[in-house]
């Protein structure tokens, strides 16, 4: 069977580098053309040249940028890197005159550095050129369709300390691919179906029969406790018996362990029958299922709501939305050799992959995986995406591994409608580490239990409450307590959500409430205070009348003067943005942003202190800096709406 080809995307060709702004990305893109130019034998696969290596310049008195691509490439050429640099110049010089000092000899330094020195207007003019609505992020060459797989919590259970990543890292990268211009489409895979599910709901269905439970008041609470107690019934020594089968322990110990797991095998045979009934849409089951998922997904959303994460009923296509598609799903597999059978059971075998994908059991009950196929198939098939993403835990990249590959072989991710029609989706796992306790182990309560997000988010927003109340007082100022209230809820969230976020999403890390919270260092409430601080000196201008003819929307007019070492670097940070964007969406990593921001601020920072704003020496670098104190503010504002958290106003 012949593969189609992955989806262009796959190429980056969706970068339009050529709109850069970032004086990093258009040098390596000017040189990397003269490099080319000059030694066509270096040019890479896809036609274009070797990586010119530009580094922003260590020392300042030598120039802002280098060029270190002449030493790796003499020994490619078997030319003298010297030679080599000279070569470079030639070809490129004329090519960066817009933007940089004059390259010539003497701008070739030690084996073979080339020297950049950015001409004084160019920075200025950089920037005003990404001073748009849009902050110089350019909208992709080719929008694509995308589904990004987030939440996907379970009924009759509350979300959990797991379920702030697979939320809120989704949602970061879905705002990331909505920012440059993708279409896409939310999904959570809503764990509502399957054999577990039957068994709390039969529980249920008992408990009411019973008149222990009233199910127009029942509480998600109430819910997970029936659910435990449903599972332990049908778990007891399973697993044992299970073990003793296998390595034929005996008929004693068999004998023994039976007694003790009829209980469990008679609480699943209920359960079976059950899912029978669910299946049928029997009514007074589906009623009752209905029940617990209508109160599993009011507590969802309302989590969701209070994260700002866009979760909707809308975006939710739980797995029972799947379940009249598994029986065929499997039978058209089977049918076309793409499965086989194995034991009884029924498999999909996975080139690369060692455990092969099991799609139905003996008992002719379907998996997790059954389900997984048939959603590849509507995403892409239906909903005509060409990249699906998951953030979904680390520990489930088996899974993902064989589901993905089950999928291209099955012929269900190959792209059927539009300009990619034959393609094969991008399917990928944006994995994430777990939440560890201060412990080092997996987060848990004190019982063992897992930590309630609920929970979790309450005492963050009671903590950031004490901190933002704390430093009213320090300043001898005490807001109404309304105002603390909304302060602290934006506070507390953004903390808990950042800390998460400006995590490596592939690492654990240790959930610390003092860390996440600190005022200083990159936090969640640093970057607030950061942009809080940008917006004031704005008041203070108005207050002192020093602000230009227009207010804040008439700085666009002033010319931008970069001259200080610390305004340069300000500058160069805020270039970066629109490729930083960028990366996110394609490394589907949004602590690069978090860093990113947290690397503005800081440079803010430093700008702050060594460049008079208020106090500049004349209108003319007043009016500059105020400029470049509107793109910070513009810029940090936009990145923290990118990663979903709103900032305020004043604090
Ligand atoms: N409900 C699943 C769990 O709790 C997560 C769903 C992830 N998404 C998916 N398409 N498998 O593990």
């Amino acid at each position: 069977m012949t593969q189609p080809s992955e989806t262009p995307g796959q190429r980056s060709a969706n970068h339009d580098s050529a709109a850069s702004h970032d004086p990093v990305q258009v040098l390596t893109d000017r040189f990397r053309a003269a490099i080319l130019a000059a030694y066509p034998q270096t040019a890479r696969p896809d036609g274009t040249g070797p990586d010119p290596v530009i580094a922003v310049a260590k020392q300042q008195e030598f120039g802002d940028f280098q060029c270190n691509a002449a030493m790796a490439l003499a020994k490619k050429v078997g030319e003298n890197p010297r030679k080599v640099a000279s070569a470079i110049v030639a070809r490129v010089a004329p090519m960066v005159a817009d933007i940089a000092e004059p390259l010539t000899e003497a701008s070739i330094a030690g084996p073979g550095f080339i020297n950049i020195r950015l001409r004084s207007d160019a920075l200025g003019g950089l920037l005003a050129s990404m001073d748009t609505p849009a902050l110089g992020v350019a909208l992709a060459a080719q929008p694509e369709r995308i589904v990004v797989d987030l939440c996907g919590v379970n009924l009759a259970k509350a979300m959990h300390v797991g379920h702030l990543r697979s939320t809120v890292i989704p949602d970061a990268i879905a705002r990331t691919l909505t920012r440059l211009g993708h279409t896409v489409l939310r999904q959570s895979h809503l764990g509502d179906w399957g054999v577990n599910i039957a068994m709390v709901t039969g529980r249920i269905m008992r408990e009411r029969a019973a008149g222990r439970l009233d199910l127009a008041s029942v509480k998600l609470r109430d819910l997970e406790k029936i659910y435990k107690a449903a599972q332990a019934e049908c778990e007891r020594d399973m697993a044992g018996l299970e073990a003793v089968r296998k390595y034929g322990l005996g008929p004693k110990a068999e004998a023994e362990l039976e007694e003790q797991v009829a209980g469990a095998t008679e609480a699943f045979t209920a359960a079976r029958k059950t899912l029978v009934d669910l299946q049928s849409r029997e009514p007074e089951t589906y009623a009752v299922w209905k029940r617990i998922y209508d109160v599993t997904m009011a507590a969802c959303l309302e989590t969701c709501r209070r994260l700002h994460a866009d979760v909707t009923d809308e975006y939710t296509a739980g797995e029972s939305t799947y379940a009249d598609e598994l029986g065929p799903l499997v039978e058209d597999l089977l049918a076309r050799g793409i499965a086989e059978a194995s034991d009884g059971a029924v498999v999909v075998r996975v080139e690369g992959v060692e455990v092969p994908c099991l799609i139905r059991k003996r008992d002719g009950g379907f998996l997790y995986a059954t389900t997984d196929l048939a959603a590849i198939r509507r995403r892409v098939q239906k909903l005509g995406a060409s990249r699906v993403i998951y953030g979904v835990d680390a520990r489930q990249s088996l899974h993902f591994q064989q589901v993905f590959g089950a999928a291209k072989k099955a012929g269900y991710a190959t792209v059927h409608a539009g300009p990619l029609a034959g393609n094969l989706a991008r399917l990928e796992h944006a994995a994430f580490g777990t939440i560890l306790g201060q412990d080092g182990r997996p987060f848990k309560t004190r019982s063992g239990e897992s930590v309630s997000l609920t929970d979790l988010l309450d005492e963050s927003v009671d903590r950031a409450k004490i901190a933002v109340a704390e430093r009213e007082k320090k300043r001898e100022r005490e807001l109404p307590e309304a105002e603390l209230a909304r302060i602290a809820e934006v506070v507390g969230i953004a903390a808990i959500k950042y800390a998460d976020l400006s995590n490596n999403r592939a690492l654990d890390y240790v959930f610390d409430f003092d860390r996440m919270l600190a005022s200083e260092g990159n936090t969640g409430p640093y970057l607030l205070y950061a942009l809080v601080r940008v917006q004031s000196i704005f008041r203070t201008a108005e207050e002192r009348g020093l602000m230009p003819a227009g207010g804040q929307a008439g700085l666009a007019k002033a010319a931008l003067a970069i001259r200080a070492p610390a305004e340069k670097a300000l500058a160069l940070q805020l270039l970066r943005y629109p490729g930083v964007l960028q990366q996110v969406s394609e490394t589907l990593e949004p602590h690069r942003l978090c860093q990113y921001l947290y690397d503005l601020a800081s440079a803010y920072s430093a700008f702050y202190d060594q460049c008079p704003v208020l106090a500049a020496e004349n209108a003319e670098d007043r009016a500059s800096r105020l400029r470049l104190c509107d793109l910070v503010g513009r810029v940090l504002a936009d990145g923290l709406g990118v990663l979903g958290i709103p900032v305020l106003q004043r604090m």
